[in-house]
């Protein structure tokens, strides 16, 4: 009757249970869960799973297939199969935007582009070796300026120009503006700047694989309307959002579930 997806990230994990319709068209989601994951992602995934079904009212046997996708996808015990976050995305993406013909996803540790075809991925690239252009590289900054990730699209549009943040190093990037803090440069201008380090990593990303329209971004980094922002204006497109861009791997999961 469900199918279920769960995307274990390594800043969140994400459950989503989907109305199982055998693959016809896209079910309905019956309910979605956001958690932190924390230092257990088998736990992390058990909870949350867990959760889920409490506030949906289901009960855990009523649940059928489940795809396990993320970096600990192959921590998830009670899943029936794990299947790469590509994929998950990919799939995830074109249950909201059909027509979509790039994705990109931004998380916690890893940013990607993916190229597809008729609705399938047919090419793809990763930056998984470094946290600056990630979800994480902004997380330390926010920290460092005192100031919430949430805030930082209100301060994209509202502040002109930026300082350029030289360092390509996550480590070497919070040294540089806790040094511009103390020179007293106004922080609303390093964020601008900490916004277009993190695009200009993308844009060539994007620019390697070939900008191809309708875009679509996925990812927690997708909510940081900041970067969203930056990234129509760098790569000259519109940027299509899902509602709830941070579960559209833990989706992908559950309609890729259907055909197990
Ligand atoms: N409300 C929000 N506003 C702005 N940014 C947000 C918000 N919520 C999450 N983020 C950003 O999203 C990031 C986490 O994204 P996500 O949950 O997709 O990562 P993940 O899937 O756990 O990581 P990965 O896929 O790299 O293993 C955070 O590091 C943060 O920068
Ligand atoms: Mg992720």
């Amino acid at each position: 009757m469900y199918t279920c997806g769960i995307d274990i990230g390594s800043v969140s994990t994400e459950v989503v249970i989907l109305e199982n319709n055998n693959g016809e068209g896209n079910g309905k989601i019956v309910s979605y869960i956001i958690s932190p994951t924390g230092a257990n992602s088998k736990t992390a995934a058990e909870n949350a799973l867990q959760e889920a079904c409490n506030s949906s009212g289901l009960a855990r046997e009523s649940i059928g297939p489940i795809v396990a996708t993320g970096y600990g996808r192959i921590n998830v015990p009670f899943a029936d199969k794990n299947i790469t976050e590509i994929s998950c995305h990919a799939r995830g993406a074109i249950s909201i935007f059909p027509d979509t013909r790039t994705v990109i996803d931004i998380g916690g540790q890893d940013s990607k582009v993916i190229k597809l075809e008729d609705g399938n991925p047919v090419d793809f690239l990763m930056n998984d070796k470094c946290a600056a252009g990630t979800g994480r590289f902004l997380e330390v900054m926010a920290r460092a300026l005192e100031i919430d990730l949430e805030s930082f699209a209100d301060i994209f549009l509202s502040t002109d120009g930026h300082v350029d943040i030289s360092s390509t190093c996550t480590v070497f990037a919070e040294s540089e503006i806790v040094s511009l803090i103390g020179q007293g440069v106004e922080k609303n201008r390093i964020i601008r700047g900490l916004i277009y380090s993190i695009v200009s990593k993308m844009t060539s990303m994007v620019e390697r694989i070939g900008l191809e329209e309708p875009v679509c971004m996925t990812g927690g980094v997708a909510k940081n309307l900041g970067v969203v922002h930056a990234l129509e204006e760098k790569l000259k497109v519109k940027i299509k959002i899902p509602d709830e861009p941070q579960i559209t791997g833990a989706l992908g999961a559950a309609y890729l579930a259907q055909k197990i």
